[in-house]
């Protein structure tokens, strides 16, 4: 399956009206997998690579709700670039899939959905060692 196929681009309906816009996402409908954590991220600048890291177990959804940023996602093999600039769109990102935020607005927020709980040892922050996971899974 193509690296664009695995990590699809997910639009939300919007449900606003004249009082203005309302997006909900829930768990296992609109996007994969049941929310079990919700962060976001702001205040990064520009400059700032944020991720930079793969998970063993962990799925995310990744939504700009204000501003803008970028995601480069790759399987070691293929590389895509999903620019996320729409309260009504996301990217889905499943395991071991390697990501790396960037290019930030001033304003940007950046919602995370996961499917997991918080546990530092399921991320994987070498790159090389990502590889090399990926090589031995085949
Ligand atoms: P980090 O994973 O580096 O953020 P990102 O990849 O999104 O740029 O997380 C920064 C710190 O916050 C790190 O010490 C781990 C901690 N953290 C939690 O405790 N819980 C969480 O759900 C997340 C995402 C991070």
């Amino acid at each position: 399956m193509s690296l664009k196929d695995l990590c699809p681009v997910l639009h939300f309906g919007d449900l606003g009206d004249e009082r203005g816009k309302l997006v909900v996402i829930e768990g296992a409908r609109a996007i994969p997998f049941e929310i079990k954590r919700v962060f976001y991220i702001y205040d990064s600048d520009s400059t700032v690579v944020r991720g930079q890291h793969a998970n063993r177990d962990s799925e995310f959804v990744l939504i700009n709700v204000a501003g803008s940023s970028k995601v480069r996602i790759t399987d070691g093999k293929e590389e895509i670039i999903v620019a996320l600039d729409k309260p009504m769109t996301g990217v889905y990102i499943p395991k071991m899939i390697w990501k790396d935020m960037y290019d930030f607005s001033p304003d940007s927020v950046l919602l995370v959905l996961a499917s997991t709980h918080y546990d530092g040892s399921e991320y994987i922050r070498n790159y090389e060692e990502y590889l090399k996971e990926m090589r031995d899974r085949k």
